[in-house]
C-alpha cells in the first residue's frame, strides 16, 4: 500500500511509467470497469473545480464511484479527531483524496489510513497538478529531461512540486519572483534551483513557461502587497516571444486575466492550458490504477 503525498513518493521510473500509462488511457477510451466496485472518498477543506471533477469523472470512467465530502460537513467540523476520521473512512473506502489547508493534516490522516491517500493540494504541495503538467509537456513536446522550465510566481505549493519534478525528471528550473517572496537562503540552497528577479532573463531559451495566481488560497490577507510586488511578472505573448520559438505556456488554473496572465495569454497558440486541465483526468486515472493495484 502506498500513498501519494508528494511527487518524491515516486521514483523516476515509476513516474515515467505513470505518464505513459496516462497517455495510453487518454488515447484508448476502452478502459471501463478496471476499478469496478471501488469507492474513492474526496475530502476537501478548500474550494476546487478541476481536482474534484477530474477525480469524480475518473472514477466513473473506470467503473468505480467517488463521493465528495466537505470537511465542514463531516464530524471533523465538530471536533472529531483527524486520526479517528482516517481510521473510519479508510475502513470503508478504497482510497482517499484530501485537499487540506495544512500539509500536516494530510500526513496525520495518511498515518492513520489503511488505504492509499492522495494529496489533492495542501499549503506545501500539489503533486497531482504536476502529473498533468508533465503529461502535457510529454504529449506536446516529448521528453522533459534537460529542458529549461521557467516558473513565474511565488514559492507556493505548485512551485514546490515543480522543484520536486525537476529532480525526478532532471530538467533545469528557474524561478522568476520578486526577492521579497523568495524563501530563506537555506531553503533556496536545498531546492537546488535558480531564483531570479529578472523575468526577461528567466524566460530566455525556455521550453516551458508556467505561472499561477499571485494570491493562493489562504494568502488573501497579503493580497494588496502581492498584487503590487508581482505586477512586473505578468506572462504575456510578448514575454513568450523571448523564449524558444516552440516554447509552450501552462497554468494550473484558475487564472486571473489581467494579473498573472495578460488578457490574451490563455488563448495564444503557445498556451496549452486547456489540454493541461483535461490531462488532470487522464493522469489521475493512471494514478488511481497504480495505487489501487487493479
Ligand atoms: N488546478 C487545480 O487544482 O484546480 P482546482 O483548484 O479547481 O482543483
Ligand atoms: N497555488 C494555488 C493553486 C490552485 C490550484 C492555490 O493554492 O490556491
Amino acid at each position: 500500500m502506498m500513498h501519494f503525498l508528494n511527487l518524491s513518493d515516486f521514483s523516476s521510473s515509476e513516474a515515467e511509467s505513470l505518464l505513459k500509462e496516462a497517455l495510453s488511457l487518454k488515447n484508448n477510451k476502452d478502459n471501463n470497469d478496471l476499478l469496478k466496485g471501488k469507492y474513492l472518498a474526496l475530502i476537501f477543506e478548500k474550494a476546487s473545480t478541476r481536482t474534484r471533477v477530474s477525480f469524480e469523472v475518473g472514477m466513473t470512467q473506470l467503473g468505480g464511484k467517488a463521493g465528495f465530502l466537505s470537511m465542514s460537513d463531516l464530524q471533523l467540523g465538530r471536533g472529531e479527531p483527524i486520526e479517528d476520521t482516517a481510521k473510519v473512512i479508510s475502513s470503508m473506502a478504497d482510497a482517499v483524496v484530501l485537499r487540506t489547508i495544512s500539509h500536516e493534516t494530510l500526513n496525520l490522516f495518511a498515518d492513520h489510513s489503511s488505504v492509499p491517500v492522495i494529496n489533492g493540494l495542501t499549503n506545501l504541495s500539489h503533486p497531482c497538478q504536476l502529473l498533468a503538467d508533465l503529461l502535457t509537456f510529454y504529449e506536446c513536446k516529448g521528453e522533459i529531461r534537460d529542458a529549461k522550465v521557467t516558473w513565474v510566481g511565488d514559492y507556493n505549493n505548485v512551485c514546490f512540486s515543480y522543484i520536486e519534478a525537476s529532480k525526478l525528471f532532471q530538467f533545469d528550473l528557474e524561478i522568476a519572483c520578486p526577492k521579497s517572496y523568495w524563501p530563506s537562503t537555506e531553503v533556496m540552497q536545498e531546492t537546488g534551483v535558480t531564483f531570479t528577479e529578472d523575468l526577461k532573463a528567466a524566460v530566455q531559451e525556455s521550453d516551458l513557461i508556467t505561472t499561477d495566481v499571485w494570491v493562493s488560497m489562504g494568502d488573501e490577507g497579503d493580497s494588496e502587497n502581492r498584487i503590487k510586488e508581482f505586477n512586473p511578472y505578468q506572462v504575456s505573448p510578448a514575454a513568450m516571444d523571448l523564449a524558444k520559438t516552440d516554447a509552450i505556456f501552462l497554468h494550473c488554473l484558475p487564472a486571473i486575466r489581467g494579473r498573472e496572465v495578460s488578457e490574451d495569454m490563455l488563448e495564444d497558440p503557445r498556451s496549452k492550458v486547456w489540454v493541461q486541465a483535461e490531462n488532470r483526468l487522464h493522469a489521475q486515472k493512471a494514478l488511481l490504477l497504480k495505487l489501487l493495484d487493479h
